[in-house]
């Protein structure tokens, strides 16, 4: 996600920001600026591309100034392009802004000033910001940022610089991650902790809703009444690389804990009101929807298992028939492609090369193209119909975890959405999902905190080399995610089976001390699959069973159990898979294993 430095001291604020930027590169980014107080203006520089093209620039034509905010922006609301670029601006340069996060209420705020005579260059949510500080604006800073801050909705850390004072930085946090850096007459603002390392250890670590006044040499941070905070100063002990990951040892474990938040930007940002589901970027009508007859998802790795489950809703909630199939083999399993099919591609990084291949194939026959992706401008987003974005943030990890999880949340929504404008679901069950959905990132947080437990649990997986996960309904296709999670960062060979399929041949693999890791979460399939546990108990599996915390019965069966928090069978998926990332995680991590650069894998595979 996006990457804020400010900076107001000695030094030349082009060269702190600069250096802070390339330390928060491991966000992802895709276009990165700067705003400099020259004591005469504001020089703004920004232009799409990797950091290096803004400091290519700054070499050839300096900007001296020691006071300027600095950005990294990862494109959300807009596409990658110099005028998207931060820092965003008021109509005579004279206020510049930084964000991270986003402005919920912006197209309402934007049609509110521009009524009042306010232009806009970018599509951005950012620029209402730059304009509300200069409708507010009359000769302080602080209380021009309060007064726009009272208008906003959403999530935002927002830097803020004014060219009457080339001493001041003005800086707020809300939801998105902001601290301040502290040193020797210099101080800093910064989305993380490494931007800032190479000058101070010193830092304040801001709560939502407090604002940074740097004046001179001085740092007053005040709380939304604009009483003063006493705050605590934290000496940073981390080096650079383990700051990047934010304390975590790796980025599969950060990513595992980014869950909660990355579900929960999947979903906010396409809540109009709180209730309902606005697809903006999907241009699908009710009349569009009633011709298709079929659909097709295609994808690849764990980006097909969230698939799987998105064949599940669209079929249940929309009453249309699914295929989900895996990239490589699309294109050769003589698919029924015509111009009533959709066909969904599912991809992270929106630049796999089966998955594109298959969008062309599918385009070239007729089919109506959709695909949901993480990365704003890729091929796959470009080359589709429509777009639907996770927003789940950069993922860096090879293993895919909040790519998956957000991938599941945008098919609940994209089904909900259908079957409601297809009327095959009431008002009533839509209103009780989104309810549901919406309190789905409390309740992986729920989970997340079992996390000392799964870890013990993972011990019993030591010196194993094989184990099984077994699952009946959504509990299977989940199981299939976790046996990948296993297999590709522990080297334990895993495999997924449908519970009630094991009898016909795999159960005889089963012998003493052999890992079965079971989940029963659907009700309807509960007693089976305690049979199914049963069955391999008595054949010596150790059984590791996930299941609702109100199934306490499970622990007759099973030597361990973990718990999810109660949830309607639907929407379990997201929360199941958790502790099979865990499990995997310090299945890895007992066994020695590199979890963030796996043996002969690779992130984005681009290459058929
Ligand atoms: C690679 C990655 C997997 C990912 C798959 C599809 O194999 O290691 O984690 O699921 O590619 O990638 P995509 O970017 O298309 O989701």
């Amino acid at each position: 996600m996006c990457g804020i430095v400010g900076y107001l001291g000695h030094k030349k604020a082009t060269e702190v920001l600069v250096e802070g930027l390339s330390k928060l590169e491991y966000r992802g980014y895709d276009s990165a600026g700067v705003a400099i107080n020259t004591k005469e203006n504001l020089e703004i520089r920004k232009f799409k591309g990797r950091l290096s093209v803004l400091s290519d620039d700054l070499e050839k034509n300096p900007i001296n100034g020691g006071l300027g905010i600095g950005h990294t922006r990862w494109a959300t609301h807009g596409e990658p392009s110099d005028v998207n670029s931060h820092p965003h601006f008021n109509k005579d340069k004279s206020i510049a802004v930084v964000h991270n996060g986003i402005i919920e209420n912006y197209l309402e705020l934007k049609e509110e000033l521009q009524n009042e005579g306010y232009e806009f260059l970018s599509q951005t949510d950012t620029e209402v910001v730059a304009h509300l500080v200069d409708k507010y604006y009359k000769g302080n800073l602080l209380d021009a940022v309060y007064k726009a801050t009272e208008k906003l909705r959403g999530a935002y850390a927002l830097g803020v610089i004014c060219k009457d004072n080339d001493k001041e930085l003005v800086a707020v946090r809300k939801d998105s991650p902001l601290i301040v850096g502290l040193g020797e007459n210099e101080n800093f603002i910064a989305s993380d902790i490494p931007a800032i390392l190479k000058y101070t250890k010193k830092v304040y670590f801001l709560e939502n809703n407090e604002f940074v006044h740097i004046v001179d040499n001085n740092v007053t941070v005040f709380d939304m009444n604009k009483n003063i905070v006493n705050k605590a100063i934290n000496e940073i002990t981390w080096d650079v690389e383990s700051a990047s990951k934010g304390g975590y040892e790796h980025f599969m474990l950060k990513e595992i804990y980014e869950q909660p938040n990355a579900v929960k930007e999947t979903l906010i940002r396409r809540l109009d009101n709180n209730k309902c589901i606005k697809l903006d970027d999907i241009k699908l009508t009710k009349e569009d929807l009633e011709k298709i007859n079929k659909v097709y998802i295609i994808a690849c790795g764990t980006a097909y298992h969230a698939g799987l489950i998105g064949k599940y809703a669209i079929e249940k909630f929309a009453n249309i028939p699914v295929i989900c199939d895996i990239a490589s083999e699309f294109r050769y399993n003589n698919p029924f492609i015509d111009n009533n099919t959709l066909v969904i591609l599912v991809s992270q990084s929106g630049e796999t090369a089966d998955t594109l291949a298959s969008l062309r194939y599918a385009k070239e026959n007729g089919a109506r193209i959709m695909s949901i992706t993480n990365v704003v401008g890729s091929s796959i987003a470009r080359e589709s119909d429509d777009v639907f974005y996770t927003w789940a943030g950069p993922e860096i990890s090879v293993a895919s975890t909040k790519a998956y999880t957000t991938q599941v949340v945008s098919f609940y929504m994209i089904a909900l959405d259908f079957g409601m404008k297809k009327e095959i679901i009431t008002k009533e069950f839509y209103d009780k999902t989104i309810e549901n959905l919406k309190s789905i990132d409390k309740k992986i947080e729920k989970v997340l905190s079992q996390e000392d437990y799964i870890k013990e649990v993972t011990k019993t997986l030591n010196k194993k080399d094989n184990a099984f996960y077994l699952g009946r309904g959504l509990d299977y296709l989940v199981a299939m995610e976790g046996a990948l999670k296993i297999k590709e960062i522990s080297y334990i060979h895993a495999e997924a089976f449908a519970a009630g399929e094991l009898k016909h041949g795999t159960i005889a693999l089963i012998e003493k001390g052999t890992p079965v890791i079971a989940i029963l979460t659907q009700e309807n399939l509960l007693e089976k699959m305690i049979s199914n546990i049963e069955e391999v108990r008595a054949r010596g599996a150790y059984v590791i069973a996930i299941t609702k915390e109100n199934h306490k019965e499970v622990e007759k069966s099973a030597d361990k159990v973990i718990y999810i928090p109660d949830i309607c069978d639907n929407l379990s998926t997201v929360l199941t898979v958790i502790p099979l990332q865990l499990l995997a995680y310090y299945a890895a991590i007992q066994r020695g294993c590199d979890v963030d650069k796996p043996r002969n894998l690779a992130k984005s595979v681009t290459v058929e």
